[in-house]
């Protein structure tokens, strides 16, 4: 059992990046092997929509580092997104992971490596636990769509100052718990 967690905030002590490895925490306790990246410091350009992906077998012909995310992905039972909400929604570095997993889209992916189970998790300022939570049903949404299997979507409000999540203990334990139910077969 593999747990990946791949997390989309440029900050360091990143509010996102802990409750992602608060989740791995959680998945480590269950029994699982865990990894985690940082999209920021990871090199991978947008989609360039050739379509190369189609036509070979889901492989993506662009060769940077996502080529080690999508291997870390076909090897693991379960991921983890993590993102800030930057203008209502992911950060770019997310959005680039989202887009590049177009290439296991309808690619025979899911056939051949099983539908692999899937969390959200963000971090906001916003203090208003309501105010995204659309775009949170329809990131969700989206990733079903795609081929995973989105078990949860966490969100953690008010969260301004990097670090800041660790002191909040109820949001800290449901990542925890994420990660459990993630490592769960
Ligand atoms: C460019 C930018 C855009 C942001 N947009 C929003 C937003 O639309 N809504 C919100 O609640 N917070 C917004 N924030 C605040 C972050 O979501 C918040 O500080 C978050 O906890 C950062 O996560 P991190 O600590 O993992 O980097 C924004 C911050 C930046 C830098």
């Amino acid at each position: 059992m593999k747990v990946v967690g791949f997390t989309g905030s440029p900050r360091s002590n990143s509010n996102t990046e802990i409750l992602v490895e608060e989740a791995l925490k959680g998945a480590g306790d269950a029994g699982a092997d865990t990894a985690i990246f940082n999209l920021n410091q990871m090199s991978i350009k947008p989609c360039q929509a050739c379509m190369y992906c189609k036509s070979h077998e889901g492989e993506c012909d662009t060769k940077d580092d996502m080529q080690i995310i999508y291997k870390e992905i076909q090897d693991a039972d379960a991921f983890i997104l993590g993102s800030p909400v930057y203008m209502w929604q992911m950060t770019a570095q997310a959005k680039l992971f989202t887009d590049r997993l177009y290439a296991n889209f309808k690619t025979g992916f899911e056939e051949k490596y099983g539908k692999k189970k899937m969390a959200l998790i963000f971090s906001q300022g916003n203090p208003d636990e309501t105010m995204f939570q659309e775009y949170f049903n329809y990131t969700q949404t989206m990733f079903n769509f795609l081929g995973y299997d989105v078990i949860s979507v966490l969100s953690s409000q008010g969260n301004a100052v990097p670090g800041e999540v660790e002191n909040k203990e109820d949001i800290m334990k449901q990542a925890r718990k994420i990660g459990q139910d993630l490592a769960k077969g």
